[in-house]
């Protein structure tokens, strides 16, 4: 079975007093809640704050991502961290790589999508590859055209073996930080179309065990019909996932 996931991607937020003032606040929710344990949670602060969130996950059950790496390996490359440093840090599990704010903001191509991919599996880090279409490109009915390519030019190089190490993200770029959610019949078409893209290349065993993400406005009062979707796996959670109570309660939606 393919395992649920509920992920925070902190973005540029918080100074460290706030981050530990957050992490704590996660620790006591989880002392007070009951989780569904089947659910892996994910928190993917800024890298000042790994070490920080680290120490936390020591005697938690919950892990810990980063934002970003750098496509390349190492060496002469200033302010660029690297999938080897990430491993380092030997808690650091997981990555967010071609997020729709570094694909827009700062260039990031299928190709380099592809790069930190590898950078990463050599690494034994798991890619979190988010992937989605922008306002225009729905509005043109493009969605699906443009999935397809993001997920086909950043990961179907992989073969099968490492293809199994990723998990997918869908972000909706109109629905993030916008208060604008796809609705989970929206959600459900493209997360379906994605896993049967997996299955063309890959196989039903792969695609039926890939973990595929919502993310966009996901917050506790959406994440129950979201999750509630058969080909929903979870979500990767912005605004929402920098308040404990508002993060604990998108994971309790499973
Ligand atoms: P919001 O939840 O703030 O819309 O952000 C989603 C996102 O971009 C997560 O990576």
């Amino acid at each position: 079975m393919r395992k649920k996931i509920v992920a925070g991607n902190w973005k540029m937020n918080k100074t460290f007093e706030q981050a530990d003032e957050l992490m704590s606040d996660i620790m006591d929710q989880l002392e007070q809640t009951e989780l569904n344990r089947d659910v892996q949670l994910i928190v993917c602060p800024p890298f000042p704050y790994l070490e920080l969130c680290t120490d936390y996950a020591n005697d938690s059950y919950f892990a810990v991502g980063a934002q970003n790496v750098s496509d390349q390996e190492r060496g002469a490359y200033t302010g660029e961290v690297s999938a080897e440093m990430l491993k380092s840090f030997e808690l650091v599990d997981y990555c967010i790589v071609g997020h729709s704010e570094r694909r827009s903001y700062y260039g990031e191509t299928d190709a380099i999508v592809a790069a930190k991919v590898n950078r990463l599996l050599a690494a034994e880090i798991t890619p979190i590859v988010c992937c989605g279409e922008v306002l225009a490109e729905r509005e043109a009915g493009k969605q699906f055209d443009v999935v397809r390519r993001q997920i086909t030019d950043g990961l179907f190089h992989l073969d099968a073996d490492l293809f199994k190490g990723i998990v997918i993200a869908y972000e909706p770029v109109w629905a993030i930080g916008t208060g604008k959610t796809a609705t989970p019949d929206q959600a459900q078409e493209i997360h379906a179309f994605i896993r049967q893209l997996i299955c063309e290349k890959y196989g039903n065993e792969i695609a039926q065990d890939t973990t595929i993400l919502y993310g966009g406005s996901c917050k506790p009062s959406n994440a129950k019909e979201l999750f509630a979707n058969p080909d929903v796996d979870g979500g990767l959670i912005g605004g929402a996932s920098l308040k404990a109570d508002e993060f604990i309660a998108i994971a309790k939606a499973f």
